[in-house]
């Protein structure tokens, strides 16, 4: 925005924010940047998110003090300006900023809910690159998601959890919290050391720090969305291994679950390499699990990596589907909430694919099983009638279900062709349905609206499974 309209909507927008009144004025001459927008207009969180730039790296620097809960953080976010900006939004729930620099110069910070506005001492034209600290510390709060479910920092008697889908990494990380902003991260625990600290990816280096911590760093180099992003602070027993040839395992398990739920951890590289098989590649340098006590998590998550189990969901139908989510999901990421059924879908149908393979369960007699299910028909699986129903049963059952239509009518070579193509054409990027089927109906080389307008958009169970 160059016209002199939007320059007065900018100084009264920054008025409004109070950064004028710090003593920043826009810049006489030179670009004429306005502020990045506070969302990117997702449809079911239109808050989540930052226009004007886009992230490449996150190095967290993080301290916890299990007694009292505090975390004392520092953010420092690589990034590109996508426009001249004037100012920039962070994502930022809870807990109080010290201090932020841009490029090495303090910037200007304000609060208003869950949005950071930084404005920089001199603007940021379009194509930069820049870096961005944030110093913040705090006693996190978890968050309170739309279907009722808790995420965010979760502490427990010894330690933390940190999950984050769809919106709980704010709680413990400023950042562009939104799927379609991938970025590598390198997160460093500093905590006491009697606690094991894990994070994401592989881990570079354990060290002494002071008053009787250890700092661990961890480094997930492969894209990740931010609400893939984990920490678990704790007494964990840890084991490594490797699967796949090289990959190194990193499982944790709270003490008291580690016999119960040796055998099935020993089987994480067999099911991984199955997968392999199936779906190609496995996109990240790492994997592993991490086992936690019941009443902390409602559910299983797939974070990335290190996907987290309550221990009454680590069974070995959740550990495929989490596993399953490191290509779909993890590695081909939603573009925006509305295509979560791309991740919860293709997940769903791994665990029928499962069943089908191992347990001789034919994947058609699961899709009978969902389709004859009422809950699986309150809405269609691309559209969920709001925030409270992105995890409904639709998303996961409909969305296995769309995938069995198109197996069945494209037959089961091209099937096989289909995933591994969408997994590799997408690897560590982002996707919509759009792209789904515009990519299914190439490889299948026809149009197939007819499996789209029913199992996929349709809102009615239809007359024949
Ligand atoms: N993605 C998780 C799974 O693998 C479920 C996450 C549910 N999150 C929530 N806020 N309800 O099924
Ligand atoms: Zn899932």
């Amino acid at each position: 925005g160059r016209s002199p309209r939007a320059a007065a909507v900018t100084a009264a927008a920054l008025a409004a924010l109070g950064l004028l009144a710090a003593g920043c004025t826009p810049a006489a001459g030179g670009v004429r940047g306005t502020p990045g927008a506070s969302g990117v207009q997702d449809p079911y969180f239109p808050r989540l998110g930052n226009g004007g730039y886009d992230v490449s790296h996150y190095a967290l620097d993080l301290a916890f003090d299990p007694d009292g809960g505090r975390l004392d953080g520092t953010a420092r976010i690589t990034a590109r300006a996508t426009q001249d900006l004037s100012a920039l939004n962070l994502d930022l729930a809870g807990l109080t900023v010290a201090g932020a620099t841009v490029d090495g110069e303090p910037a200007a910070v304000n609060r208003a809910g869950d949005e950071l506005t930084l404005r920089p001492r001199d603007e940021l034209p379009r194509g930069t690159e820049f870096t961005v600290t944030v110093d913040y510390a705090g006693v996190p709060e978890p968050l309170t998601d739309p279907d009722g479910s808790t995420e965010g920092w979760l502490n427990t008697s010894d330690g933390a959890v940190a999950v984050g889908e769809p919106a709980g990494s704010m709680t413990w990380f400023p950042g562009n919290h939104h799927p379609s902003d991938k970025a590598s991260y390198e997160i460093a625990l500093t905590a006491p050391s009697r606690l094991a600290a894990l994070s994401n990816g592989v881990r570079v280096s354990t060290g002494p720090a002071s008053g009787g911590r250890t700092r661990t760093v961890w480094r997930q180099p492969e894209p990740m969305a931010s609400y893939l992003a984990t920490v678990m602070i704790g007494r964990y027993e840890t084991s490594t291994g490797t699967a796949l040839g090289d990959v190194p395992v990193v499982t944790a398990v709270e003490p008291s679950l580690a016999s119960a739920t040796a055998a099935l951890r020993a089987e994480l590289p067999t099911l991984l390499a199955r997968q392999q098989d199936r779906f190609g590649p496995y996109p990240f340098g790492a994997a592993g699990a991490v086992i936690i006590t019941d009443g902390l998590l409602g559910y299983a998550l797939e974070t990335q990596t290190r996907p987290v189990f309550p221990a009454s969901s680590f069974d070995r139908t959740t550990l495929v589907h989490e596993l399953a989510h490191q290509w779909f999901g993890n590695s081909v990421t939603p573009e925006s909430w509305q295509d979560i059924w791309l991740n919860e879908g293709f997940a769903t149908y791994a665990e029928w694919l499962y069943a089908e393979e191992h347990g001789s369960v034919p994947a058609r007699d699961s899709f009978l099983a969902a389709f004859a299910e009422e809950a699986n028909w309150a809405f269609p699986p691309a559209d969920p009638p709001s925030a409270e129903n992105l995890f409904d049963p639709p998303v996961y059952q409909r969305g296995a279900m769309v995938l069995h239509k198109l197996r069945e009518t494209v037959g089961d070579e091209v099937f096989d062709e289909l995933l591994r193509g969408w997994a590799a054409k997408y690897r560590h990027a982002n996707a919509s349905t759009g792209d789904f089927t515009g990519y299914a109906e190439s490889v299948a080389g026809r149009d197939l609206d007819a499996v789209w307008d029913v199992w996929l958009y349709g809102k009615d169970r239809p007359a024949e499974p």
